[in-house]
């Protein structure tokens, strides 16, 4: 990282910002000492020129449509490697050797289970409740139930944290799911890979052999190795400010799966699919394209956008060519929503509203199809999102933890409330 100067003219005064470069991607502005110097604020809705951290884990350059983790393309991770290792690169920075990798195989595998009183933990929730909404309350109840790997400050804590929620956050996303159609939770069996043993629990039951398809867990563990990580999003920027008070790491993982569930984040893949259904058939595309570009109309083609992005996004390229697999491993030949949602992108990327504003498929637009594809209902979408995003979370909480320059985040604000006034007592008010 290099350092410079830059100088800033407020209010006719010249005020010099250091001015810090990173690796690659745009140089930031130091305005720490910014209110010091000048009795101002910055402001920043939605944080879109702020950069809240420095990071090494994840880079992306939405104009070139580029998303590297620690280095490396997302694209030829996802082509050459499995999750796992995936979750190796972004939590210690390099790729493992074989035999690093085995034993990281192994520590994850042995904290699969869940505590046993979790299973009774689920019968307090409605059978019809959102597995969302299940998946907030199990991952902060963690916290209920380690008590040994809670000490933020103990370094041998935070890694045993940090393995037990990458391992435990299938079982509780299967069980989430096996709760809400009635059917007994399935263990996990420790020798299958993490995907399959995923599947497995997801879709196995006791009066009955299962092997997962591989095909569909090669499908899958690719859609997990795209939401890994995503630099500084809304759920992992909720992370990090929620770790910034020195909350616990289960407590943390919660609260950004609860941030992930909105719709115009990880809940965008669910809102796509249920789009491309009432869409139904390609005759009534323009029709929704029209109501997508009506300023009166609140309606969003979801699937399309993205605050970074503003070119492709290389994951749904992959995610493109992962569906067309899926969908022909299964002998699904003819599914209306992949038709609906071919001509869709057609149309919209030719559209000289989508074109002008840069609106490209995102990775929610095809993961919805292939999940579903896959046997999975519609609210598991966000889940399987979490599930994945939970390493980068973690290694984006730990590499906060660990800078020795983290302070608790408290962003200001611009006041636009009444000044100052007295209390008036009720009898005299009106
Ligand atoms: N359909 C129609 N118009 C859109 C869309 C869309 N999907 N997305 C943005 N726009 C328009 C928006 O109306 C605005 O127009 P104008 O400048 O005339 O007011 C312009 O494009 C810029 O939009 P914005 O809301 O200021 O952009 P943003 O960077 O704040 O929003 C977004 C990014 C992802 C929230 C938004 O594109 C969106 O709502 N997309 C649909 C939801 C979606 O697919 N989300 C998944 C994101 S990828 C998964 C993840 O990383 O979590």
């Amino acid at each position: 990282m290099s350092f410079s100067n830059s100088t800033l003219s407020v209010n006719g005064r010249q005020i010099e910002l250091p001015q810090k470069d990173g690796t690659i991607g745009p140089s930031v502005l130091d305005i720490g000492k910014l209110y010091a110097q000048t009795g101002l604020f910055t402001y920043d809705p939605g944080f879109t020129s702020t950069a809240a951290c420095e990071s090494k884990i994840t880079y992306i350059d939405g104009d070139e449509g580029i998303l590297l983790y620690r280095g490396y393309p997302i694209e030829q991770l996802a082509e050459h490697g499995d999750f796992l290792e995936t979750c190796y690169l972004l939590l210690y920075g390099e790729l493992p050797t074989a035999a690093q990798k085995a034993d990281f195989d192994y520590r994850v595998t042995r904290h699969t289970m869940v505590h046993d009183q979790m299973n009774r933990f689920f019968q307090g929730f409605r059978r019809d409740a959102h597995p969302m909404a299940i998946m907030v309350a199990c991952v902060g109840a963690l916290s209920a139930f380690y008590h040994d790997s809670t000490d933020i400050t103990d370094e041998k804590q935070r890694m045993v944290a940090s393995m037990r929620m990458i391992a435990k956050m299938p079982t509780l996303a299967a069980m989430a799911y096996k709760y809400s159609i009635g059917q007994p939770f399935v263990y996990p069996k420790n020798d299958l890979d993490y995907t399959s043993n995923f599947l497995r629990m997801c879709f196995a039951v006791p009066c009955e052999e299962y092997h997962a398809n591989p095909v569909l867990a090669r499908a899958l563990d690719r859609i997990f190795i795209l939401h890994a990580d995503h630099e500084q999003n809304a759920s992992t920027s909720t992370v990090r400010l929620a770790g910034s008070s020195g909350a616990n790491p289960f407590a943390c993982i919660a609260a950004g799966i609860a941030c992930l569930w909105g719709p115009a984040h990880g809940g965008a893949n669910e809102a796509a699919l249920k789009m491309l259904e009432e869409i139904g058939r390609p005759e009534r595309i323009p029709e929704y394209i029209a109501k997508a570009k009506d300023k009166n109309d609140p309606f969003r083609l979801m699937g399309f956008g993205h605050r970074v992005y503003k070119n492709y996004d290389p994951r749904a390229r992959i995610m493109a060519k992962t569906t067309h697999e899926v969908l022909a491993e299964l002998g699904i030949k003819d599914d209306p929503l992949l038709d609906v949602a071919v001509e869709l992108e057609q149309i919209a990327l030719k559209d000289e509203y989508f074109v002008e504003k840069k609106l490209y498929p995102n990775i929610d637009f095809y993961s919805g199809i292939t999940l579903k594809a896959m046997g999975f209902p519609t609210s598991m979408f966000t889940v399987l999102f979490a599930l994945a995003r939970t390493v980068g979370w973690i290694g984006q909480w730990a590499e906060m933890i660990e800078d020795p320059s983290q302070k608790i985040g408290r962003p200001r604000q611009l006041y636009v409330g009444p000044p100052k006034r007295e209390y008036v007592s009720i009898s005299q008010r009106g």
